[in-house]
């Protein structure tokens, strides 16, 4: 048994089914395909309202008992979606004011999806009376296995009913106008507010944007649509209490997931790697090393993934042979319980019409049906590494909080990706090999013997008190540039940058001296340092840095920070923190990052060559390596351990060789024994 599936064991096989796209016939024919492929679970209905609710009131269930019947009769379990996030063309037109407003204050029009005011009280209203129809008609359906609410929630909204939202939002938050003008530093630019009637999201204004009002603006988005959800799920709880209820996170700007995490029974995750990117499956590593660590290390649900190709790019580049096998074993690999897709059939029509699909428009005689249907039969063999759990010693910090800070304007460099930063650092612990948590730095980071830091400008004094303790009871940390800056508030921490964190990293930044485009700067590792002779390039960003009890540990070799520190390393209580003062080139940054693994002794899952990936799950008896060979050769790995590659039933024994063709992929499952970690070494200095 799986642990969010209701009778869903093993692995979930399945996607998007939208059966109101094609005539009854073609029904007959996708229930013996998906059998065919072994699909258990499709998700169902995700954009159906107009065709359930065809007008305001009058409803028309006759297909949908007629599918979830048809699927039940061929073994396959339905993940049924409230259909909130494509409202039909009567709601917008006889109820105007439930369209979403851009900031332009422009009001969207209906022929899309996502068209929704989340204020609306007539939006709310029809979302919640169609969410009880389905949920009464279907809730005691033998097919129905969980519950999908609405669909990659993004929807934010610039309307009246929102702006007095947003008010009271503040008023909640602040409960005094004087605590509203304190937080957004409203004696800047003569912005101070009299009366709670002045207050209003922020709009397109003049000139510069005040920062405070723009980051509690997108902590309001979150919590509106937050608020949707957990709506919905109450009412399908009350409903049916043992069907578990989720929505499908992308990597959205405007949820905060790990807030949105605790409300669902289970984590689920979009996943659209761009085959096109060299670097696309260490993104994906990363994305679902964090829906992982969302659910508090619980299994999670690759809920989409493309077959092939998708379309919403400028070029959309096929998924070669064998790479949708590995990219749905690599999500497995990080704590899946499901390869789903988007979608079953290639829609004939509409906006994603060259979207892939498990079925492709050209049938069963194609490249893709054959490896969607030979992955569907193959991930049988590997049904008992649901529930297995992951334990890493290394943990990354990602926090919506600080992406919404950290990108905000008037800033030393306005180039900054703070995704794009995070991913870097975490491809230095991926190309490490070792096992790595995503987190914010309000939970427990005890667990972690290594926690890196990326740029995390915007930090509570709870936040650094909390990196603090990690440093002074023995961790090993890493933290990059322009961290600690700013509190909740977007405040400047006083006291010399990093203000959150000087004592923790024993030194100062006099000024930041942001690089300009393109331009660089050699660093080497500080002479007797234990970086000596590294050498690394950066680029971007310097500070000017000034150490106290910090030593250098690399220094700039021109440029006008010549001979001053580039990185830094202090020792605090038992513990150590490295703190680099600029942007280091990716080899550099991965050597670094590398020398704090070996000084916490953190090793790697498994030695593998570069360019395989190497993760572990385990239950209470059995251990399952992943061996995952993105690269496009022929790889061989030197087992250190025996066991049975679940997937060939072959049987390994410790010191044999296990080779590996380009693309392929190995599970093997040994007999639990104690994590593979070095003990702490005596002398860590
Ligand atoms: C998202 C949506 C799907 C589909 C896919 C492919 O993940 O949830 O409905 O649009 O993207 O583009
Ligand atoms: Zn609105």
């Amino acid at each position: 048994m799986n642990t969010f599936g209701r009778r869903l064991p093993g692995v979930v096989y399945g996607g998007d089914y939208n059966p109101e796209q094609w005539p009854r016939e073609v029904w007959q024919e996708d229930v013996r395909l998906m059998r065919a492929a072994g699909v258990r679970l499709v998700s169902l209905g995700v954009f159906s309202w107009s065709v359930l609710e065809p007008a305001d009131g009058r409803f028309d269930f006759a297909w949908l008992d007629e599918i979830m019947d048809l699927l039940w009769a061929n073994g396959i379990h339905v993940n049924l979606a409230t259909p909130n996030a494509a409202p039909p063309p009567w709601l917008a037109t006889d109820f105007p004011e439930t369209l979403s407003v851009d900031r332009q204050g422009v009001r969207h029009g209906i022929g899309s999806r996502g068209h929704l005011c989340p204020s609306s009280p007539v939006y709310r209203d029809r979302s919640r009376r169609i969410a009880t129809a389905l949920a009464e008609r279907y809730g005691q359906h033998p097919g129905l296995a969980m519950w999908h609410i609405g669909n990659e929630y993004h929807s934010d909204c610039f309307c009246e009913l929102c702006d007095d939202r947003f008010r009271t939002w503040l008023r909640q938050r602040y409960d005094t106008l004087d605590e509203l003008n304190h937080r957004w530093g409203t004696a800047f630019w003569s912005q101070r507010y009299s009366d709670w009637s002045q207050v209003h999201l922020p709009k397109p204004v003049r000139g510069w944007v005040n920062p405070s009002r723009e980051l509690d603006f997108s902590r309001f988005t979150s919590d509106l649509l937050l608020e949707l959800v957990t709506q919905e799920r109450d009412l399908l709880h009350g409903i049916t209490p043992d069907v578990p209820a989720t929505t499908n996170f992308f990597q959205c700007r405007l949820t905060d997931s790990h807030r949105w995490a605790k409300e669902l029974d289970v984590v689920a995750f979009d996943c659209y790697p761009d085959p096109g990117k060299p670097d696309a499956m260490a993104v994906a590593a990363f994305q679902y090393d964090l829906m992982r660590s969302l659910g508090g290390g619980r299994p999670w649900m690759l809920m989409e993934q493309a077959a092939g190709a998708v379309s919403q790019w400028k070029n959309n580049q096929v998924k070669q042979t064998g790479r949708m096998r590995l990219g749905s074993y690599q999500a497995v690999a990080h704590g899946s319980d499901a390869v789903m897709f988007f979608q079953w059939r290639a829609s004939r029509q509409g906006q994603e019409k060259f979207h892939s699909a498990m079925l492709p428009h050209g049938g069963e005689n194609t490249r893709t049906w054959q490896e969607v249907k030979a992955l569907g039969n193959e991930l049988r063999t590997v049904d008992e590494v649901a529930t297995a759990r992951t334990a890493a010693q290394v943990a990354i910090v990602w926090d919506w909080q600080n992406w919404w800070a950290v990108e905000g304007c008037a800033h030393p460099d306005n180039a900054f990706d703070y995704r794009d930063t995070v991913a870097r650092h975490h491809r230095a612990l991926w190309n490490s090999q070792v096992a790595v948590d995503v987190v914010t730095l309000d939970g427990d980071l005890s667990p972690y013997r290594v926690l890196v830091i990326p740029n995390q400008y915007l930090m509570t004094s709870q936040q650094s008190a909390a990196v603090r303790k990690f440093v002074a009871d023995g961790g090993h940390l890493v933290v990059s540039c322009f961290s600690g800056i700013v509190d909740e508030d977007d405040r400047i921490v006083e006291g010399g940058y990093p203000g959150a964190l000087r004592e923790v990293i024993g030194a100062h930044v006099q000024e930041f001296s942001p690089l300009p485009d393109g331009a660089t700067v050699p660093v080497q590792g500080a002479g007797h340092s234990a970086l000596d002779g590294f050498s690394a390039t950066a680029s971007r960003w310097q500070d000017d840095l000034v150490t106290e009890t910090a030593r250098p540990l690399a220094t700039y070799r021109g440029g006008h920070l010549a001979d001053r520190p580039a990185v830094v390393e202090h020792d605090l209580g038992l513990g150590r923190a490295v703190y680099i003062g600029t942007r280091l080139d990716d080899d550099a940054l991965e050597e670094l990052v590398r020398h704090v693994l070996d000084r916490a002794d953190v090793l790697p899952v498994h030695e593998a060559p570069r360019g395989v990936e190497v993760t572990e799950r385990r239950t209470e008896t059995s251990t399952y390596l992943f061996l995952l060979n993105h690269r496009q050769d022929e790889v061989a790995v030197t087992l250190d351990r025996s066991g049975t590659d679940l997937i060939t039933g072959r049987q390994l024994e410790a010191g044999e060789t296990l080779f590996l063709d380009a693309a392929d992929v190995a599970v093997v499952r040994s007999t639990s024994a104690a994590p593979r970690q070095a003990e702490p070494s005596s002398s860590d200095s």
